[in-house]
């Protein structure tokens, strides 16, 4: 490696490696120039699992209907714990993909929602929303907190509302943000948001940062494809400052005011939007929020997806940490 060249990407082990570089070279084609995505090319590394009744490592599953008119609906995880009849705190998950991409019912989630659940323990609600370029901005948004307010109707069995949780990942991360802020000027009639937990939340602005250029080759996330994401998301003619993505930048009004939570965010190292996401803590500290910022030199973005990597695990142990001292659970 030539002095002073950066490295996109830490040691990873050669499946994992394989792994992504086909994903990768699939959706880079999936996701044309015109801004349309191949679904049918798409769906050949979209792997779908189903629902399991029969227990996995004691996690059980159901899909239920939001409303089928706009096809949100929500896969539960319940575990052990919840089968033999104790009341648990929930997760709301939103998944990643840019928005454009992926499901609730993606293989990589199915198996890291039942991950969280089993070991935090959690019921788990992965919420399924509408895509881009089809749906745009507010679509997402719009379905992420009506799954919320369905719930609170329809709670889960065993699941403590009073102790809810909204997470998600990379376009998660960001639907989960801006999904919080609008139930913090809600009132649910038992749910309760005791803390917000992005994880490598996607933000973007028009302003190029250092980590975006250092990285705009790196495993799983580069520049271009941020950028098209954003194309497809954001609503027509407007550009990266637009306060969805550029959430305390210069056409935001931002979260002052709005009831929010204690949030706990995960970045990486080698995460080209890492730079977004520590100015995303800053804002929020700025408004008056407590943050946890837990930073792994070697995460890639999507490294949660990978049980082999091993901030994978400590991920779940950190956010096990945090629910306990949201809320006493665990505390006998
Ligand atoms: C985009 O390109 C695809 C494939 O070439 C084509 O089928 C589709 O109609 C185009 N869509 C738009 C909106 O231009
Ligand atoms: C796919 O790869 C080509 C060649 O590197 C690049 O020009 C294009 O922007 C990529 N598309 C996306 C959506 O990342």
């Amino acid at each position: 490696m030539a002095g002073g060249e950066v490295r996109t990407s830490p040691e990873l082990p050669l499946k994992l490696r394989l792994s992504l570089a086909i994903f990768s070279a699939v959706s880079n084609v999936s996701l044309r120039r015109n801004g349309t995505v191949n679904r049918r090319l798409m769906s050949l590394v979209d792997f779908k699992s189903s629902t399991n009744k029969k227990p996995i490592k004691g996690v059980t599953t159901s899909d239920t209907t939001v409303d089928s008119s706009r096809n949100i609906w929500f896969r539960a995880y319940r575990p052990r714990e919840a089968s033999s009849g104790e009341n648990l705190p929930v997760i709301v998950y939103f998944h990643g993909g840019g928005f454009a991409l992926l499901g609730a019912n993606s293989k990589p989630y199915n198996d890291l929602c039942l991950r969280l659940s089993r070991k935090l323990p959690a019921i788990v609600v992965s919420v399924n929303y509408r895509l881009s370029p089809d749906h745009r901005y507010p679509s997402q948004y719009d379905d992420g907190f009506d799954a919320l307010k369905f719930l609170d109707d329809n709670p889960p069995a065993n699941a403590d509302l009073t102790r809810c949780f909204i997470a998600g990942d990379s376009a998660g991360g960001n639907l989960a943000h801006h999904v919080t802020a609008r139930a913090g000027e809600f009132e649910f009639r038992n749910l309760k948001i005791l803390g917000l937990i992005p994880i490598q939340p996607f933000f973007g602005g028009e302003e190029r940062t250092e980590s975006e250029t250092q990285l705009a080759r790196a495993p799983v996330l580069s520049m271009k494809l941020t950028d098209w994401y954003w194309r497809a998301f954001l609503p027509e003619g407007s550009d990266r400052d637009h306060a969805a993505a550029n959430v305390f930048g210069p056409k935001s009004s931002g979260i002052s005011g709005v009831k929010f939570p204690k949030s706990l965010v995960f970045i990486g190292g080698f995460d080209p939007l890492k730079e977004w996401q520590k100015r995303y803590c800053e804002g929020l500290k700025r408004s008056g929020n407590e943050v946890k910022v837990v930073e792994y030199g070697n995460g890639i973005h999507g490294f949660y997806v990978f049980p082999e990597l091993p901030e994978s695990g400590l991920m779940v142990e950190e956010v096990r940490e945090f629910m306990k001292e949201r809320t006493g659970f665990g505390d006998q």
